[in-house]
């Protein structure tokens, strides 16, 4: 057994963390889970928005799951996302774009993984005002950020057979930042021969994206960037609902669906928990639990199929629980 930090986080999480464990369960999953709160409901009960005894948690289990947690936009306290991504240094964060079947969406296979760099980028908070009219933010990007984002995608790419790795940037403008980390990764790419390396500027690959998108296999890009081209390739496969992502650092990985809390739905049983059980079969992949991995995934993919199943964002029938009960029922058929 292994320890796994569950934090179920605000809004739709704690409706979608439970039915995710309902799945890990059914498939015996070898943990002792560790609840943990964060985000709004442990600023409610701890006093906290990130309470020690969470981070303690993850720096003792060194892998979690974990739900959404709002964030406020502009004023207030900053995300907590970002904050455990540079805590526990998450630096690679992997979202899989992939199309289900069952699942309508605009094109045919589409089966891609953006790899994005989690540590770096816009996302440090490094702003101040200049005066009262005028804001500054700061892009850091590093040589050994750039590195060792990009070894990891070649990694990827070399360890489930693709062949290709795209890295997405906009080093035509600037100049010294992303071309910094383009540079990087041209020269990483170059130990891994049998992989063709190409670039994409970030604009384009927003149009390739839509009109052609299988033509991607593996894409590596910075934080912003990545953080944007997830959403659009979660778009590309039904949405949000189906996204999944993973966190990984050299001592710790945290699991987590690509979308937010979902405030226009909380609490009503309607949030698709999909994503987020896909996160929990990447855990499984993660620790070597590939037979376990693969039962819920074709679980899953014939529950989808049904539309008295499936819930209302992929135009199904369905509510959190019920298509839970319906997964469960073909992992135990
Ligand atoms: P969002 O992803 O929460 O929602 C966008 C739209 O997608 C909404 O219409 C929502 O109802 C729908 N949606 C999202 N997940 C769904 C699901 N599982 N099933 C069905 N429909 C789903 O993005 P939004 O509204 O921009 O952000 C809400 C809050 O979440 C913000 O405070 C944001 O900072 C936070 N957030 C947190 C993340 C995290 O904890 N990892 C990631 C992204 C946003
Ligand atoms: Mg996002």
């Amino acid at each position: 057994m292994r320890k796994l930090t569950v934090i179920p986080g605000d809004g739709i999480g704690p409706e979608i963390t439970a039915q995710m464990l309902r799945v890990l369960k059914a498939v015996s999953a070898p943990f002792d889970y560790e609840e943990h709160p964060a985000g709004l409901i442990a600023l409610e009960t701890v006093g906290e928005l990130l309470p020690e005894s969470t981070l303690r948690s993850i720096n003792q289990t060194g892998l979690a799951i974990k739900g959404p947690t709002t964030t406020p936009v502009s004023g207030g306290h900053r995300s907590l996302n970002v904050t455990l991504r540079q805590k526990f240094d998450l630096y690679a964060n992997v979202r899989p774009v992939r199309s289900l079947p069952g699942v309508e969406c605009r094109f045919g296979e589409v089966d891609f993984v953006i790899v994005r760099e989690n540590t770096e980028d816009l996302y440090m908070g490094i702003e101040r005002m200049v005066d009262a009219d005028t804001a500054e933010s700061i892009k850091r990007i590093t040589r050994s950020g750039s590195e060792r984002i990009a070894r990891y995608a070649l990694d990827l790419a070399r360890r489930t057979g693709r062949k290709q790795v795209a890295c997405v940037h906009k080093a035509n403008i600037m100049k010294m930042s992303d071309g910094l980390f383009l540079k990087t990764a041209q020269d990483v790419a170059t130990k891994y021969p049998e992989i063709q390396f190409r670039d994409v500027i970030v604009d384009n690959m927003c149009m390739q994206m839509v009109t052609r998108p299988s033509q991607f296999e593996v894409v590596v890009t910075q934080n912003l960037y990545g953080d944007i081209l997830s959403d659009l390739g979660a778009g590309l496969v039904g949405g949000l609902g189906v996204a999944p992502g993973a966190n990984i650092g050299k001592d710790a990985a945290v699991f987590e669906a690509v979308h937010g809390s979902a405030p226009d739905i909380a609490g009503q049983n309607k949030a698709n928990p999909t994503a987020l059980i896909q996160s929990a079969v990447m855990l499984l992949e993660h620790i070597g639990e590939i037979e376990k991995s693969k039962a819920i995934m074709t679980a899953l993919v014939s529950t989808l199929a049904d539309v008295n199943a499936r819930t209302g964002d992929l135009g199904g029938r369905g509510t959190t629980s019920s298509f839970t009960d319906a997964l469960l029922q073909k992992i135990k058929s």
